[in-house]
């Protein structure tokens, strides 16, 4: 079998973290042709950096090139439509970090897209991959908690907005804050573990008012702080609430990137009649229920220390464009999320609840 050839599209953080190492750990099934960057100096750092490729500018070489099998997109939210539907019609499969895209309508175009052309566009929905979610999904559905009737997600934090000003902060960018950027691996990975049930109906609130003072901004450290601009905008929620119904249970949101509590709270809990579960965001849980004798019982769950999710996430891509198989990251699956998060941003700013 040869090998597939791929293209990076977007050469920062998540590429050089997740993506291009994951594709390396591969290297026997797939060879990376291009590194793409519109700062070419990226791209030239990678093929430095991974001795293999070519910097390119432009995304349309790589997509316009017949060896190439597929790309990844790794640009900012704001190119997630355009670049994946162009590589679609281009004739190739697509893996598109999270989140699918700014809005609702462009998911759905982008899920047009994948259905016209019969290629692979799957979503950067890593959590998806995590060893204690499969768990967690597994118990859920074998029916250990018995029925599951709330779920409760909790992603708040003292003060933690990335790159303040810069592109994370401007909606035109990324189509929004805290919820879009965090709440989207949070959300998603609940309805994965339900079995992506149908949304129902929102009920929400989204607030943009500690980031938006920029100068008067305080925090002990800023992750991606590359990008921070002083001058730059601050349009996006900082924190959120929301009430989701479902075909399945109810979910409650909770979620900060900067709050005025001094707290770090990120965990998903799991409320079934026969056991609940607390799930750390990318650790261990624990499950707690009553035995047969009456006891307490709480048993502790650490995932296996040799998994990693973005490696599977790429083999789970691999593995659609080979078979045609559906991966749990499919649009379809993702596009359930996008249409919730949509919905927590127009009740928001309707005042109302959606139902959907
Ligand atoms: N799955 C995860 O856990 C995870 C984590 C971080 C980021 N992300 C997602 O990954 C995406 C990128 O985030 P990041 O933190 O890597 O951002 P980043 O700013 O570090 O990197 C984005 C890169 O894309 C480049 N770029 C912008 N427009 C381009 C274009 N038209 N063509 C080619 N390159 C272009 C930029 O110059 C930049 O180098 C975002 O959608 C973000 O939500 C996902």
């Amino acid at each position: 079998m040869s090998k597939l050839k791929v293209a990076i599209i977007g050469c920062g953080n998540i590429a050089n973290s997740a993506h291009i190492p994951s594709y390396l750990h591969l290297k026997d099934d797939i060879e990376i042709k291009y590194f793409c960057d519109i700062i070419k100096e990226k791209a030239d750092r990678c093929v430095e950096r991974y001795g293999c490729g070519i910097a390119i500018e432009d995304y349309h070489d790589a997509i316009n090139d017949p060896e190439i099998d597929a790309i990844s997109v790794c640009t900012p939210n704001l190119m997630h439509k355009t670049i994946s539907i162009d590589a679609l019609h281009a004739g190739k499969h697509v893996l598109c970090e999270k989140p699918t895209a700014r809005i609702y309508s462009e998911a759905l175009e982008m899920q047009a897209a994948q259905k016209e052309t019969g290629k692979v566009l799957n979503i950067g929905v890593c959590c998806r991959f995590h060893a204690a979610v499969e768990e967690v999904r597994r118990r859920i559905l074998a029916g250990d908690l018995g029925e599951v009737y709330h779920i409760f997600i909790n992603f708040r934090e003292h003060r933690s907005i990335p790159g303040l000003g810069g592109a994370f902060t401007t909606k035109e960018i990324a189509g929004g804050g805290v919820l879009i950027d965090w709440g989207v691996h949070r959300l998603d990975q609940v309805m994965y573990c339900l079995g992506d049930p149908e949304p129902k109906s929102v009920s929400a609130a989204a607030f943009s008012k500690i980031g938006c003072d920029i100068p008067n901004y305080r925090y002990r450290f800023m992750w991606s702080s590359d990008t921070m601009d002083l001058n730059g905008v601050f349009d996006v929620d900082d924190s959120v609430s929301a009430f989701i119904r479902t075909s399945g249970p109810v979910i409650s949101l909770e979620g900060a990137w900067a709050e005025n509590l001094d707290l770090q709270e990120q965990h998903l809990d799991f409320l079934g009649t026969k056991a609940g579960i607390r799930l750390r965001y990318c650790g261990g849980f624990e499950m707690y229920s009553v035995n047969e004798d009456g006891e307490f019982v709480t048993e502790k769950w650490d995932p296996p220390a040799d998994r990693d999710m973005y490696v599977d996430e790429i083999k789970s891509f691999i593995n659609s464009i080979r078979t045609g198989e559906k991966s749990r990251a499919n649009i379809d699956y993702a596009i359930k999320t996008s249409k919730i998060m949509q919905g927590i941003y127009d009740s928001s700013d309707e005042g109302r609840e959606i139902v959907f």
